[in-house]
């Protein structure tokens, strides 16, 4: 009896870490996600999702190549767990289904949903434009290329990649039905059941050339900000009985529970940009914004180069405009190709080149575990240990902004110029600066007289999400690591 009761503990401990341990969060209440980073630092921090698709923010790459899907088609012979986590409903995937056309090999872990409630069924995570989906699915991959399990991977910052999938509510999807006719044997938390394989491919839209990429984070936390988003463009549909199934059916209480609480609702609002932008697959359909070109990865590495070892007073004689493409209104990067500037940049670069590159200051992952430990111990050696969430933030942003910057996946920040400028002399790194901060001051305050609404949406890339989450940042207090749960 008593070995069979302990076994029974360490499985529900294994399979719900946070249960019992303070951990605990929700997405209304006194544990609901603006209080997240009260216990998830990561929640209140830098490139968390999801995030708004705003047309201003798009930009159409032509190198992204199509999703592909590797060993999706599961035999019926295999046998995937079904399971009930108080948060969402998951389908356990092997991890021989893998994505290629990726920078990395990922390997399937899981995938699960985000839905609405049962009479508004309005609950995908990411938005396009404002418009929210009935319902949102997430495949979750890890980069097996370089960590030996999703644990592992999970805090790193290229540790995971996540296809995202809008549903709506419409005609009925016999894919889905695989596993959503088993949702009543999994109503309450801590409840399992095992499904048959089928091809998961079916689950996903038609096309995978159409997608949103961007960099951000899981969206449940501890929010680390280790995921390669790819959200398709193209919705799938389900029929409302089938939604219902997700939306009417299941509790986040456990059975023996005396009140049971609805499992709906369960997805999170939409995140501060940070600087990021959108890549996309494809231009029909946005206009002028879908063209806007982005300056190459060579030229943006050229301009960090520059910064690290090029001549700083050039910089701030009149070449400012290189370093925050975000403030100008126009696109920068195709007309400079033909810039002499542009060669003189590159020449003034590739002469100081010998001494330190960007290689050497972007090299490897950062691990958000560690840098977590290392900012909570600093804090409480200067006795400031309730400013987590602000100081995790103020180290992690300007690495996660280089790394994306170089990526084309964000505009450079001044913080990360202020960064990359302390291993410089510091009288020009000083007179930079200042130059900057004054460019990018007089260019902030311009457009909002001259232009309206979208114009400064555009600039700041933040109005509408700041007017969405305007408590997002809270001031932890009694902070403390904690263990892992997580899922997505
Ligand atoms: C998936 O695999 C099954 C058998 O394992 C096969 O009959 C079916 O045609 C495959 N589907 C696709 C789309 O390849
Ligand atoms: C993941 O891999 C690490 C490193 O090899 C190992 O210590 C850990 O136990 C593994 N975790 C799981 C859940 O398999
Ligand atoms: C954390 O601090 C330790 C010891 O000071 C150091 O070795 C390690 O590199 C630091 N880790 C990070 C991620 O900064
Ligand atoms: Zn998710």
């Amino acid at each position: 009896m008593a070995f069979i009761s302990s076994l029974l503990l360490i499985m529900v401990l294994i399979a719900f870490p946070l249960s019992s341990s303070g951990g605990k969060w929700t997405y209304d209440g006194p544990d609901g996600e603006h209080h997240w980073s009260r216990n998830f630092p990561y929640c209140g921090g830098a490139f968390q999702s999801p995030i708004n698709f705003q047309p201003e923010l798009l930009r159409f790459d032509p190198n992204l190549l199509p999703i592909q899907l590797q060993d999706y088609n599961l035999s019926t012979k295999e046998q995937l767990t079904l399971s009930n986590n108080g948060h969402s409903v998951l389908l356990s995937l092997p991890s021989r289904m893998h994505l290629t056309g990726l920078p990395h090999r990922y390997s399937a872990a899981q995938l699960h949903f985000h839905w609405g409630s049962s009479n508004t069924p309005v609950g995908s995570e990411h938005t396009v434009d404002g418009k929210q989906f009935g319902a949102e699915m997430h495949l979750v991959h890890f980069n097996s290329a370089k960590y030996p399990n999703i644990s592992t991977a999970l805090d790193k910052s290229d540790g995971l990649a996540v296809l995202g999938v809008f549903i709506e509510v419409g005609e009925y999807n016999p894919a889905f039905d695989r596993f959503l006719k088993y949702v009543n044997g999994i109503k309450y938390n801590g409840q399992k059941v095992q499904v048959a394989g089928f091809n998961v491919r079916e689950l996903l839209p038609a096309r995978l050339d159409e997608y949103y990429r961007y960099d951000g984070s899981l969206t449940t936390p501890p929010c680390f900000p280790s995921v390669l988003w790819t959200v398709f463009r193209n919705p799938v549909s389900i029929s409302l009985r089938q939604y219902l199934a997700l939306a009417s059916a299941l509790f986040s209480s456990h059975a023996q529970e005396a009140a049971p609480m609805p499992l709906l609702g369960n997805y999170r609002k939409t995140q501060l940009m940070d600087n990021r932008v959108v890549l996309v697959s494809f231009q029909q359909g946005w206009g002028l914004h879908g063209t806007t070109p982005v300056a190459s990865p060579v030229q943006r590495r050229l301009v960090i180069q520059h910064l690290l070892n090029g001549d700083l007073a050039d910089l701030a004689d009149g070449e400012l405009r290189h370093l925050l493409p975000k403030l100008q209104r126009k696109p920068w990067a195709v007309k400079k190709l033909n810039n002499p500037k542009q060669q003189h940049l590159g020449q003034v670069t590739e002469k100081h080149q010998k001494n330190k590159g960007v290689d050497t200051t972007i090299n490897d992952a950062l691990c958000f575990i560690n840098l977590e430990k290392n900012v909570s111990v600093w804090l409480r050696r200067h006795h400031l240990n309730t400013q987590m969430t602000q100081a995790l933030r103020k180290a992690v942003f300007p690495e996660l902004n280089l790394k994306s910057y170089l990526n084309c996946r964000s505009d450079l920040d001044l913080q990360t110029i202020r960064h990359l400028l302390r291993s410089r002399p510091s009288d020009e790194a000083n007179e930079l600066d200042q130059a900057l901060t004054k460019v990018s001051q007089g260019q902030k305050q311009r457009p909002m007289t001259q232009y309206q609404g979208s114009a400064l949406t555009k600039l700041t890339g933040q109005t509408q999400a700041a007017g969405l989450k305007s408590s997002h940042n809270m001031v932890p207090t009694n902070h403390r690591l904690q263990p892992m749960e997580w899922e997505d």
